[in-house]
């Protein structure tokens, strides 16, 4: 199964150009996939990391529709923003392209050509709704209706977002066109299918016999879509956003989005280099694809079975998919706007895209879902880059330039306790090499700090500050160890902390190395002039994470308010029932808190009729100096009530926020004071 590789290419999925990316992005794809061909890269392999925005698709024409431009106005910008977020995260892609380029509509519509010419697509003519307004047919999410199952009077034509089954635009009661708002009628129309079923007996060897290696996640699901039996997919669409069908009877239909988008790995790779066949096309090429759980039945199934009934392109090696990553407790969204937004986070933090990059792969989902938390992010910042790593590089540079000029000392006479320092060092790279290349990111960072740790605790337990008073050569030895394992430290942090790698080889004035110098004795040689002590890492204050907390919950607020359902009306009442109320216009003259109460103020309002005290549940909303002169609506005949030992003598009309909030209810601008209410 393991076979020798002469080259890699390496994939991550195509981000929708439909919103900027996120730490579940993040978290789940871009970090292990930089790292896993960082790390090739160190090793001197032959690899290319592809990757682009996948352009089209129904989400994007829908938030055209909504914004009121073009689809690629849509793409244009997120595509732009994207991009920015990777770069600045350091995510090394070879390229960056994108799926409305020209050369992937030449590829992706050759692709089709040569599957087609070689008779692998089933023609079938089917009937789906049609807007006879629009003129269109209707992509299923297109269409709303109530949901068979639940009720709900929102659900999409492929799923209902409130119970979570998946249905067919037929399923739906009272299907409504969302470009029209008309009933869709049914329609016959014609499309071109994948016969998955046929392949299914290769699947079953090359997958469930042949890559007992892949995680268990992706195995068990492949495991069961193929036991649950394949069905052909259609894969074109009636849509005019998407790559045209080169077909004359095709004429007003794209691909479908999940035929084209992987396609645009090989057309990326083409925008890449002239050179680009080898890197698909050659047996000796390791082909490996990053992606979310969401994408394991098209990059493990679909895919494959695209590329073996072509029969010129390689399938897969891995598809080491990961599971998802929630925030505080909650599954990121988009629509919902829960989520940590790259290109916000290094608004809030500049320069701190190593600090995220580490928390994210100390957190990745790997074999279950995870969770974010600012609280884990600070304290991983402060209790592991700064107290382990950090402490160690500052203190072995710091002593070197104390002690030495920041000349790098010759090691004298090695004791017991240095050979078993220099022994594990060199066993590092090899342990988080092999980790890497078997997808166990986490496990391979952990190691990463264990060198730190190491290095750290070799300083604790010898304190050379103590003993340059009474045995300087044994300081020497100390010194130079620790610096050889901060040197080493360049190389085998380069995958996971790419900034911090290259400052902290500029601190120690030396050249990127590949991985084969790390866990070296004497990778720094005598005498080497250091450069200054610098902090690699700084505190992070709980304030500062306080804030991030604080913005999350503003959002759930404001998620919460626009999600509030109104309460349901209440029994009519007759016109007399009404103006049975005396309802008028007051003035607040006087406002305290009422001692020992948290939600209670004591009012003195002056009515028109007289000043009177009422008792009112507001503290928690109102400073009672700020409400002092506000006009507010009164209801003067409510029968007086003792309240905490006061008597109250009507009652403040309050608006309630769906939070719970409150504000007045007061004339738009002044009146008399006794002004009735009607
Ligand atoms: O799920 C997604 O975000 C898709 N845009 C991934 C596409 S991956 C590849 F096939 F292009
Ligand atoms: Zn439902």
């Amino acid at each position: 199964m393991s076979k020798n590789y002469k080259r890699y290419t390496v994939t991550s999925a195509l981000p929708y150009a439909n919103g900027p990316v996120h730490i579940g992005h993040l978290a789940g794809v871009y970090i292990p996939a930089d790292i896993y061909v960082r790390y090739l890269r160190s090793k001197g392999e032959d690899v290319k990391f592809i990757c682009g925005s996948d352009e089209h698709g129904v989400p994007i024409t829908i938030r055209a529709q909504k914004e009121g431009v073009t689809p690629q106005q849509v793409v244009d910008k997120y595509h732009e923003i994207i991009k920015n977020s990777f770069q600045e995260f350091n995510i090394s892609f070879d390229i960056y392209s994108r799926t409305s380029s020209e050369i992937h509509a030449e590829t992706a519509a050759g692709f089709f050509t040569n599957l087609h010419g070689k008779g692998i697509f089933e023609e079938k003519t089917t009937e789906q709704y049609y807007d006879e307004k629009a003129n269109q047919f209707l992509a299923d999410r297109y269409i709303v209706g109530t949901c068979p199952r639940c009720g709900n009077e929102n659900a999409y034509g492929d799923q209902c977002e409130s119970c979570g089954s998946s249905l067919n635009a037929t399923d739906l009661i009272n299907p409504k066109s969302m470009l029209s708002g008309e009933k869709p009628v049914l329609k016959e129309t014609k499309h071109w299918y994948l016969p998955l079923d046929k392949y299914e007996s290769w699947l079953r060897e090359w997958i469930i016999d042949g890559h007992k290696d892949w995680k268990t996640n992706v195995y068990g699901q492949c495991k069961s879509w193929i036991d649950g039996g394949l069905q052909p997919r259609a894969v074109t669409r009636d849509l005019d956003w998407g790559v045209p069908v080169p077909l004359e009877e095709a004429k007003g239909k794209v691909l479908y989005v999940w035929f084209d988008a992987p396609i645009g790995y090989i057309s990326a790779t083409k925008d890449l280099t002239p050179d680009w066949e080898k890197y698909w096309k050659d047996e000796e090429t390791k082909l490996v694809h990053f992606i979310g759980k969401d994408n394991i039945v098209f990059h493990c199934i679909i895919f494959p079975v695209m590329l073996k009934a072509h029969g010129d392109y390689v399938v897969p090696d891995n598809v080491p998919a990961n599971e998802f990553l929630n925030l505080e407790g909650d599954k990121i969204s988009t629509s919902r706007n829960w989520a940590v937004w790259l290109h916000e986070y290094l608004e809030d933090f500049p320069g701190k895209a190593d600090v995220l990059r580490y928390v994210l792969a100390a957190n990745a989902p790997e074999t279950k879902d995870n969770d974010f938390t600012w609280k884990d992010f600070q304290a991983r910042n402060n209790n592991e880059l700064l107290a382990i790593f950090g402490n160690f590089i500052n203190r072995a540079v710091v002593l070197t330039h104390k002690y030495y000029g920041g000349k790098v000392p010759a090691k004298t006479e090695l004791q017991p306790a240095d050979l078993v320092v220099l022994d594990e060092l060199k066993a590092f790279p090899a342990k988080i090499g092999d980790l890497i290349e078997r997808y166990r990111f986490r496990e391979a960072l952990s190691e990463l700090m264990n060198l730190a740790r190491l290095g750290n605790k070799y300083l604790a337990e010898t304190e050379p500050w103590k003993l340059i008073k009474t045995d300087e050569d044994r300081v020497k030895t100390i010194l130079n160890i620790a610096l050889q394992i901060a040197a080493s430290l360049t190389i085998v942090a380069e995958p996971f902390l790419p900034d911090t790698a290259k400052r902290l080889a500029q601190m120690l004035k030396i050249k990127p190395d590949t991985w084969a110098a790390a866990g070296g004795q004497d990778y720094l040689v005598a005498d080497h002039q250091l450069g200054e002590a610098a902090l690699l890492f700084e505190k992070i204050e709980d304030a500062t994470v306080q804030a991030q907390v604080q913005k999350l919950l503003d959002t759930k607020k404001a998620n919460q308010l626009a999600n509030s359902t109104v309460a349901p009306a209440k029994e009519n009442i007759t016109f007399d029932d009404f103006s049975r109320m005396d309802i008028r216009v007051g003035t607040i003259l006087e406002a305290e808190k009422v001692a020992k109460t948290k939600k209670l103020l004591k009012l003195k309002i002056d009515t028109g009729l007289d000043q009177r005290t009422i008792v009112s549940g507001i503290a928690e909303f109102f400073d009672p100096a700020q409400i002092i002169g506000q006009q507010v609506s009164v209801l003067v005949n409510l029968a007086p009530r003792e309240i905490k030992g006061i008597e109250s003598q009507g009652m403040i009309l309050m608006a309630e926020n769906a939070d719970g909030s409150l504000a007045f209810v007061q004339p738009s601008s002044a009146v008399k004071n006794g002004s009735g209410i009607s």
